[in-house]
């Protein structure tokens, strides 16, 4: 399995912040905010990696994490001229996805938990052996925000609706998605919504019509945060400080990882450190 990080948009929400800056180059505590998404494919297993942005931030992308080998990972980089919708990744990534299937992380998402690993890898399973796509449900206050999936006491998806004004149920679509290889051939289907965008939600409809979709729930145990707003955005710098400050542990620690999951030698580790200077970063990797 592939996998494509989306982060375009002219991530207007947030600005002045992001007038010159792509949003999800911003700290979250002690990390760029793409660290946190990367974290979640590297744990999945996942190492061919498409970066997405616009033309404009892709460049610091590429300096920020160059061809990916540091961290044991193979990465690519592509454009997307203008916002014109999550679905459209899969047209942009075509090439890059060839025959595999592919899962998208949204570039602004983050996920913590402790069974996440497991889940990430039941996904690809799924994906793999019942050739269904896999989404996630997370329960929130304001699904009005986000995409909205309706389930029966199975957990059955009945309908999936983007923002709708009058959610059918409390279950927001976070921004993770696998698919089998058919996504590419259903996204470039796809037709401009009212907002002029191709909706993910759109592709997974039709995964839903063909009866190949499977809705996970991220259960009370788990954390979705979203960056969207500067108070969301703080919140999520609070969350991951207290939690590393707590536990003596970095969340979305892409060097750790690396390591632990065998993608790069000791050596290379220590490269990285170097590299890192005298942060407090550097000298949490270098106890490990
Ligand atoms: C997008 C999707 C939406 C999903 C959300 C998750 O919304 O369209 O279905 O719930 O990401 O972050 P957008 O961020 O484009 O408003």
């Amino acid at each position: 399995m592939k996998a494509i990080i989306l982060a375009g948009g002219a991530g207007t929400r947030l600005h002045p912040i992001t007038k010159v800056i792509s949003k999800q180059l911003l700290p979250v505590y002690d990390k760029p905010m793409i660290y946190y998404p990367m974290s979640v494919l590297m744990l999945a297993g996942i190492r061919d990696i498409l970066i997405i942005s616009t033309p404009h931030d892709l460049p610091n992308f590429r300096n920020l994490f160059g061809d990916g080998s540091q961290l044991g990972l193979r990465l690519s980089y592509a454009e997307q001229p203008r916002p014109e919708g999550l679905a459209q990744a899969f047209i942009i990534g075509k090439e890059f996805i060839g025959e595999d299937d592919v899962c998208m992380v949204l570039g602004d998402n983050i996920f913590f938990g402790a069974g996440l690993q497991g889940m990430l890898r039941e996904a690809i399973q799924t994906v793999e052996q019942e050739n269904k796509a896999v989404i996630f449900g997370y329960y929130v206050d304001d699904p009005h925000r986000y995409g909205v999936a309706e389930m029966d006491k199975d957990g059955n998806v009945l309908s999936i609706e983007e923002k709708p004004k009058h959610p059918k149920s409390n279950f927001a679509v976070v921004g993770l998605y696998f698919y089998p290889n058919s996504v590419v051939k259903i996204a470039s289907g796809v037709k401009p919504s009212a907002r002029g965008e191709l909706e993910i939600t759109t592709v997974n409809q039709e995964y839903l019509d063909k009866q190949q979709l499977k809705l996970q729930v991220m259960s009370r145990g788990y954390a979705w945060l979203d960056t969207g707003t500067h108070e969301a955005l703080t919140d999520a710098t609070e969350f991951v400080k207290v939690l590393e400050k707590r536990t003596s542990l970095k969340i979305a620690c892409l060097e750790e990882i690396a390591l632990r999951m065998g993608y790069i030698s000791r050596e290379t580790f220590m490269e990285n450190v170097e590299a890192l200077g005298k942060s407090s970063y550097a000298e949490y990797l270098k106890k490990i």
